[in-house]
C-alpha cells in the first residue's frame, strides 16, 4: 500500500459511511486556488489495485529498478548489519520487496514489525510472512504511518533497521520528507533506514512512466473522481476531465493533475466547485532527487548517509542512512 493509504475501512465501507477526514480534506483542497487533492486519497480499495497494476507496467520502471538492485544488493545490505535485527517497515502494504530482504537476512531478522492502515491486508501479510520464515516472530501494527503511531513495547532489545521502498518518500514536499524521516526515526528509534528512491531524469522517460500508454495511470488518477462521488455524493462527470502527467523542472518532481475539459460546477457534499475550461487539480506530486541531494535530505533529517546503490542506466537508488 502506498503513502498513508486509507484502506483500512473496507470495501463495503466505502459509499456507507462518511469519512470526515476524507470530507474535509476534499473541500478544503477543492475550494483552495489552485485545486488540490491529498494523494492518499487515491489509494481507496480500487485504488491499491489499479496502484499494483501501474507497478506491473513496462513505463514504471521504479518497480522492476528497485526489486533488481534489492535481489542485487540484499547481502551487502545484510552484511553491513547485525544480528537479532527488528525490522520495520512501514506502509509494508503486500510485501513483496521485503521478502528479497529477508531471503538475504535470513535468521538474523528476530522480528518483523509491518504497520500498515490496512487490517486485512496486515494480517494476511504477517501470516505468510510467519510460514515463510518459521524461526521470525512477526508483529504486525496497524497504524497510518504518516501520523503518529507506536511500536509493541515488547520489542526485544536488538539493532532496528527501518525499510521504506518505492520511493514513497518522493509523494511528499520536501519538507513533510525530512518531518516524517525525523518522526520515523524517533519513533521507531531506528539505527538504520534503507530506503529506495527514484532519481531525476529524462523528463520525457518520467512523464511516460506516470502516464502510460494504456491509461492505467489515467484511471487511478480518475478512480479519485469516482471515489468522492461514492463517498460524497460528487457529482463529477469523469469524461469531462483527463488526466495530465507533468515534469516540474523547478522542483524536481512529477505532478499528476485532473484536466477539466470544459467551463463546468459540480457538486461536492452540496457544495458548489466552479472549474474553468483548462483548469486541473494537482492530485500527486513525486520528487525525483539525485542521490547526493537524497543524502542531503536524510541529513536534514538526523540521518547520516552510509551507501548506496544505483542500477547502471541511473535510474532508481537504494540507500542505507543511519542514526
Ligand atoms: C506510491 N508512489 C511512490 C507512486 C509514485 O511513483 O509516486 C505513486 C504513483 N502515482 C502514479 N504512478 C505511481
Amino acid at each position: 500500500m502506498a503513502p498513508g493509504a486509507n484502506a483500512a475501512r473496507t470495501e463495503e465501507d466505502e459509499g456507507t459511511t462518511l469519512d470526515l477526514d476524507f470530507a474535509q480534506s476534499v473541500l478544503a483542497g477543492l475550494s483552495a486556488a489552485p485545486k488540490t487533492l491529498e494523494p492518499k486519497w487515491l489509494y481507496d480499495a480500487l485504488g491499491a489495485k489499479i496502484f499494483e497494476a501501474i507497478c506491473e507496467l513496462d513505463t514504471y520502471y521504479p518497480t522492476r529498478m528497485e526489486m533488481s538492485l534489492l535481489a542485487a544488493r540484499a547481502p551487502e545490505i545484510a552484511e553491513s548489519l547485525g544480528k537479532d535485527l527488528i525490522l520495520i517497515e512501514p506502509g509494508s502494504g503486500e510485501g513483496v520487496k521485503v521478502r528479497l530482504l529477508l531471503d538475504a537476512l535470513a535468521e538474523r531478522v528476530a522480528v518483523y514489525v509491518p504497520v500498515d492502515i490496512a487490517a486485512e491486508q496486515l494480517v494476511f501479510l504477517a501470516q505468510s510472512i510467519s510460514a515463510a520464515y518459521p524461526d521470525m516472530l512477526v508483529a504486525p501494527v496497524v497504524a497510518d504511518f504518516t501520523g503518529a503511531f507506536v511500536l509493541p513495547s515488547d520489542l526485544p532489545d536488538g539493532e532496528r533497521v527501518l525499510f521504506f521502498p518505492g520511493s514513497t518518500i518522493g509523494n511528499f514536499e520536501p519538507d513533510e520528507a525530512i518531518a516524517l524521516l525525523a518522526r520515523l526515526r524517533e519513533e521507531s528509534q531506528a539505527d538504520d533506514l534503507i530506503i529506495g528512491i527514484d532519481t531525476c531524469k529524462d523528463p520525457e522517460r518520467l512523464v511516460a512512466a506516470y502516464d502510460d500508454p494504456v491509461g492505467v495511470t489515467a484511471s487511478f488518477n480518475k478512480n479519485l473522481l469516482n471515489r468522492i462521488n461514492r463517498e460524497l455524493g460528487g457529482t463529477f462527470d469523469l469524461a469531462a476531465f483527463r488526466h495530465e502527467a507533468r515534469f516540474n523542472a523547478e522542483k524536481s518532481r512529477v505532478e499528476m493533475h485532473l484536466v477539466s475539459l470544459a467551463e463546468q460546477t459540480v457538486t461536492v457534499l452540496g457544495q458548489p466547485i466552479a472549474f474553468a475550461e483548462g483548469e486541473t487539480i494537482h492530485t500527486e506530486s513525486s520528487h525525483k532527487y539525485a542521490p547526493e541531494d537524497f543524502q542531503a535530505l536524510a541529513v536534514r533529517a538526523g540521518w547520516t548517509p552510509d551507501r548506496y546503490w544505483i542500477d547502471d542506466e541511473g535510474l532508481f537508488s537504494l540507500h542505507v542512512v543511519r542514526a
